[in-house]
């Protein structure tokens, strides 16, 4: 009993050291959730006096969320339809024999049909996945090794890194990969595109809606280019699904990966939408569930959250989606009136993600404006992916964004009350100013120095 309680007390310390740590600012961390102490001996209840329940997570304080690109929170409609599923109907979708799994099994196709629907498609080409990291690589791997002779893939430079890294790895193992460039926006160049296609392309990658600046693509032109050779279109919809019309028939794509944590349902649910005929190498190989492409005990409590938030998003989203964008533009309005703060991506009545405000400030460093913004709003400076890397953001790269600017993005979303954007922006403006004031870097600006 003894090591047990001291176990739990040096437990306890590690904890509450960690949790004492909340920002850490030499590894140039924002403030993130902490882990509050977990108790059970007097012992360590007189090192760590707090009255938080068992595993409470809190944080240190509450910003106002502005990171919906990275994630979104559960809606509660989705959290209620999803508790059924962890409480009395917890059965296997797969199991056969008995009615907790018919009750999963009929709960899941429901769910397919809602996604299916929220695309246009037919919830028999649809399989669930883990995420859209899983259903792109399942995407481009598995359509690329069913490919026979044709070995050409096409991405768009600013495709997610989901993309990216299974499109590099083919090209480590052999094929022919092209990356195409996008223009200033970060849409891609369709001239460009179309000089890299040829009767070998087996595959064109390109995003629904770029997830740093929200540079929504001309997929209809990606597609009619794709079909001139052949090709087959796959696009990540990870982002954009629901305020931005998207239909597989009216637009001809053939493979559509999806996330449900994008719009306001769990994380680690996803889907990849096929078209009929088009043939796959599955990725996980096992039970054989999602018609053999993806093995594995289907995750019910998540598939039933991501199918309502599917319908959620897809009835309310457009009226949603003019709702951010009038924040978005007072937003704006607020920061243009900063020297030197450039717009990335497309023009705010341009194609262009509704919630979405990239900009770049000159003569700052990025992390401190951040650090600086953090203990008010959580925002990012481009993809939570490519930020845990912390390289040069490879789209900005492509866009032509120069290296020294520092990027906020904002990502503006469901419980973003319209009422705090000017406090906002005043804060971003005020921020800016008073960082500038002390940075020897803006004072010089555009002095030339002799040296
Ligand atoms: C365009 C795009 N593709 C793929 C992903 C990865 O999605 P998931 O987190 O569902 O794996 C993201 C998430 O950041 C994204 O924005």
């Amino acid at each position: 009993m003894d090591r047990i309680r001291a176990g739990f007390v040096a437990a306890a310390r590690v904890i509450r050291r960690l949790s004492q740590s909340g920002l850490d600012e030499s590894r140039g961390c924002l403030p993130r959730v902490v882990l509050m102490p977990v108790l059970s001996s007097r012992a360590a209840r007189r090192r760590a006096p707090c009255s938080f329940p068992r595993y409470a997570l809190p944080v240190t304080d509450e910003p106002l969320y502005l990171d919906h690109h990275a994630t979104t929170p559960v809606d509660p409609r989705v959290l209620d339809a999803m508790l059924p599923f962890f409480r009395q109907h917890f059965g296997n979708a797969s199991s056969r024999s008995h009615g907790f799994g018919a009750k999963a099994r009929a709960a899941v196709e429901a769910a397919r049909a809602s996604v299916a629907a929220a695309i246009g498609a037919r919830s028999g080409d649809l399989i669930f996945t883990s995420g859209a990291t899983e259903s792109d690589d399942l995407a481009i791997a598995g359509r690329l090794a069913r490919a026979g002779v044709r070995d050409g893939l096409v991405v768009a430079a600013t495709e997610h890194s989901a993309v990216h890294a299974p499109a590099e790895r083919f090209a480590r193992e052999g094929g022919r990969l092209h990356v195409a460039a996008v223009d200033a926006t970060g849409r891609v160049d369709l001239a460009a595109l179309e000089a890299a296609l040829d009767e070998r392309t087996a595959l064109v990658s390109v995003a629904l809606c770029q997830s740093e600046v929200g540079a929504i693509q001309d997929l209809a032109e990606v597609v009619r280019l794709a079909r001139a050779v052949g090709a087959h279109v796959h696009c990540d919809a990870a982002q954009g699904v629901g305020y931005v019309p998207f239909d597989v028939e009216a637009l001809g794509v053939d493979l559509v990966s999806l996330s449900s944590h994008k719009i306001y349902g769990p994380k680690g649910v996803g889907a990849l939408w096929v078209r009929r005929g088009v043939a796959l190498e599955p990725r996980v190989l096992g039970g054989g569930q999602e018609k053999g492409l993806r093995s594995g005990t289907l995750n019910v409590p998540g598939i039933v959250g991501f199918g309502v938030a599917a319908t959620i998003q897809a009835t309310e989203g457009a009226n949603e989606g003019a709702r951010l964008r009038t924040m978005r533009d007072r937003l704006w309005q607020h920061l243009a009136s900063l020297e030197a703060v450039h717009l990335h991506g497309p023009a705010l009545d341009g194609p262009r993600h509704p919630g979405n405000l990239h900009v770049g400030v000159e003569g700052l460093d990025g992390e401190g404006l951040l650090l600086a913004l953090a203990p008010r709003f959580a925002l990012s400076s481009g993809s939570a992916c490519a930020s845990e890397r912390r390289a040069p953001s490879r789209a900005l790269t492509a866009m032509g964004v120069p290296k020294d600017r520092a990027t906020l993005r904002f990502g503006l979303g469901r419980e973003t009350p319209a009422d705090r954007i000017d406090e906002i922006g005043a804060h971003v403006v005020e921020v800016v100013g008073r960082l500038r004031a002390s940075s020897p870097a803006w004072r010089l600006r555009g002095e030339t120095l002799d040296w």
